[in-house]
C-alpha cells in the first residue's frame, strides 16, 4: 500500500537536542561548562527519556516539560552544577531548539508531493508549537500531534493511534521517521513503515521490528516514501 502520510518524531529527529547545551558552552564566561557540556547534554537526554518510559508504565504521567526539567536537574547535580541561571538558560534554549539544516526543505518537498506531514511527539503542545515557530517550519506541518491529548508517553499504542485519527490512514500507509531506535521499533510493532535516522552512527538496537530503512539524515525521506 503506498505511503500517504509521513510522520516525524520531534526531539533528536527534527530538533537538535544537543543545541541548547552546545550554545551555552559557546557563550562568553562559560569556559567551565564548555568542558562538560556534552556530558550534561547526554545525561539530560538519557534521564528525560527514562522518566517518560517509567511514567508511562507506572501511569504517573506529567507533561514533557516537567520531565525535561527533571532530567536536567539530575544531569546538573550529577555533573556538580548548581547555578540557577545556567539551568534557566538551558531550559529557555530547549524551548526553541534549532532544527537540523535539511528539515525545512524536506518538509516542504513532502507537502508539495501531496503527503500529509506531521510531528508526533512526547512534547507538550506549547513546546512543539514554540519549537516549530522558532525553527520556521510551522507552515510545512499539517499537525503537531502531542501525547498530551492521550495523557501517556510513547511507546504506548494510544500515541501512535493519534496519526490514524488525524489523517484517516491505515498504519501501513504511514511512514514514521525517528532518530530514536526504541521509537522506531515501537512504531514498527504498531504497523507503521519506518525509517531510523542514525545521525550519530549508532549500532542498530537489538529489538524486534527493525527499521524498513536506515538513513544518515532526513535528506532522502521523500525518495524513500515514494518508493515504498
Ligand atoms: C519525541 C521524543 C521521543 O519527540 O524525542 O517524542
Amino acid at each position: 500500500m503506498p505511503i500517504k502520510t509521513v510522520i516525524f518524531d520531534a526531539y533528536g529527529t527534527i530538533y537538535d537536542v544537543n543545541a541548547a547545551a552546545r550554545q551555552v558552552a559557546a557563550e562568553p564566561g562559560q569556559e567551565n561548562f564548555a568542558a562538560i557540556w556534552e556530558e550534561v547534554s547526554a545525561h539530560w537526554r538519557a534521564k528525560q527519556l527514562q522518566y517518560t518510559w517509567i511514567r508511562a508504565i507506572t501511569r504517573r504521567h506529567v507533561d514533557f516539560w516537567r520531565v525535561t526539567q527533571d532530567g536536567l536537574d539530575w544531569a546538573l547535580e550529577k555533573t556538580g552544577q548548581s547555578d540557577p541561571e545556567l539551568r534557566e538558560r538551558l531550559l529557555s534554549l530547549y524551548y526553541t531548539l534549532d532544527a537540523y539544516p535539511e528539515v525545512p526543505g524536506v518538509l516542504a518537498g513532502l507537502g508539495a508531493a501531496g503527503y500529509g506531514v506531521a510531528i508526533l511527539s512526547n512534547g507538550a503542545p506549547e513546546m512543539l508549537n514554540a519549537a516549530a515557530d522558532s525553527a520556521g517550519i510551522s507552515e510545512f506541518l499539517d499537525a503537531n500531534l502531542s501525547v498530551e491529548s492521550v495523557g501517556i508517553f510513547k511507546p504506548d499504542a494510544r500515541v501512535y493511534d493519534l496519526v490514524g485519527a488525524r489523517f484517516e490512514t491505515a498504519p501501513e500507509e504511514v511512514l514514521f521517521v525517528s532518530s530514536n531506535g526504541w521509537d522506531v521499533t515501537s512504531a514498527g510493532a504498531y504497523g507503521f513503515r519506518t525509517v531510523w535516522v542514525n545521525r550519530a552512527g549508532e549500532p542498530l538496537d537489538r529489538l524486534p521490528d527493525p527499521p524498513d530503512h536506515i538513513a544518515p539524515d532526513l535528506a532522502d525521506i521523500l525518495q524513500i516514501a515514494s518508493t515504498l
